[in-house]
């Protein structure tokens, strides 16, 4: 069995939906304008579920839906920008919940690309060692690390979480990926740590701890990436954007999805959206999105899938998928 498959998919949101309107009430803002910039009407927002716990509850959904029992998985993968702890990671918390005990955890960080790098990662795992299942998951808890003073970013996120199961197979399922990282624009989207300060500290230097972000850069930054990583992926593997079904980005903005299609020159209907209801959940909106799409019956087998995401970092990343189950 040399091909990896995803086998099972769950995802995971706090029940607290927070319209635009409900917005509105506590900072200076209005559906209108949320809705007509970003294609955002709602959002789910946390009352205290932290990254891991919601991790947990996607990822034991996508084990239920695959029939894999958590012994079974050797390999746990939470992609998020919003972890519990700086350490232990938030691999290692989920670990303890839904006891993958035989499993090799770790965290990554890409932010809004985390899911697509955790698909690359766990496939090469998958292909060069004796890995037989992995659980790859994309958790944020993005509220705790917004300013909600600030009301050009609060009203863009929300939190949740999706997973994917992937298994080693005779089936083709995972074509084709690849992710780039462009690290001299990180200050375009930060989401900063501890002050560094010791007694040997002569200068403090602060850290914001709250996500800022020049939304203009990634606005312009995303559709670029979005349209070269979508040909690349087209080109490297002899295809056509008609033999693709499905397009799954991440879903931060409807602006930047129209952009993208019309450099593209395909419907705009090739591409599934979800962000009015779920906000930008970062690293939790690719696989939120696939589970979603899962549940409404509209992954068939043999569908030529590809999913494209950027982030902070900056990163991005595409992976041609086609649906083998
Ligand atoms: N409600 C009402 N007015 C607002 C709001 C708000 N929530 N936020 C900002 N404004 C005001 C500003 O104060 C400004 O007013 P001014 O002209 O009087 O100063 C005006 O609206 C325009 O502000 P801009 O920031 O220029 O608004 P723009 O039209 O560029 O849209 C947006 C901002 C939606 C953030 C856009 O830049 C964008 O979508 N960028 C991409 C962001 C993104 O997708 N980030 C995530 C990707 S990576 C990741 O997910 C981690």
């Amino acid at each position: 069995m040399k091909e990896v498959i995803i086998e099972g998919l769950g995802k995971y949101t706090p029940s607290n939906l927070v319209t635009n309107d409900q917005l509105s009430e506590i900072i200076d803002t209005s559906d209108e304008w949320i809705y007509s910039r970003t294609g955002i009407k709602s959002r789910y927002i946390s009352k205290g579920e932290n990254t891991s716990d919601m991790a947990a509850k996607a990822g034991e959904k996508a084990l239920e839906n695959a029939n894999i029992s958590p012994l079974d998985v050797d390999l746990l993968i939470v992609a998020t920008c919003t972890p519990d702890m700086f350490t232990p990671s938030t691999a290692c918390i989920v670990q303890s919940i839904i006891g993958t005990d035989n499993a090799l955890a770790f965290d990554i960080s890409a932010a809004c690309s985390g899911f697509i790098y955790g698909l690359d990662v766990a496939k090469a795992m998958i292909g060069s060692n004796n890995y037989k299942h992995a659980l790859v998951i994309g958790a944020e808890n993005l509220s705790k690390s917004l300013d909600w003073e600030d009301r050009s970013t609060c009203v863009l996120f929300g939190d949740g979480a999706g997973a994917a199961v992937l298994s080693k197979s005779d089936n083709i399922g995972l074509i084709s990926s690849f992710c780039k990282s462009v690290g001299e624009k990180y200050e375009c989207l930060t989401i900063g740590g501890n002050d560094v300060d010791s007694p040997f500290v002569e200068s403090k230097i602060i850290r914001d701890s709250k996500l800022r972000m020049d939304g203009g850069e990634i606005f312009k930054f995303a559709i670029s990436v979005i349209v070269n990583s979508i040909n690349k992926i087209l080109e490297e593997n002899n295809l056509d954007i008609n033999d693709i079904d499905y397009i799954i980005p991440h879903q931060a903005n409807v602006r930047i999805i129209q952009y993208a299609a019309k450099k593209l020159k395909v419907d705009i209907d090739k591409f599934y959206m979800n962000m009015e209801e779920y906000g930008n959940t970062s690293g939790a909106s690719i696989p939120i999105a696939l589970s979603d799409m899962n549940e409404k019956g509209l992954l068939k087998k043999d569908s030529k899938i590809i999913l494209v995401g950027f982030g902070a970092g900056l990163t991005y990343g595409a992976t041609l998928i086609n649906w083998a189950i």
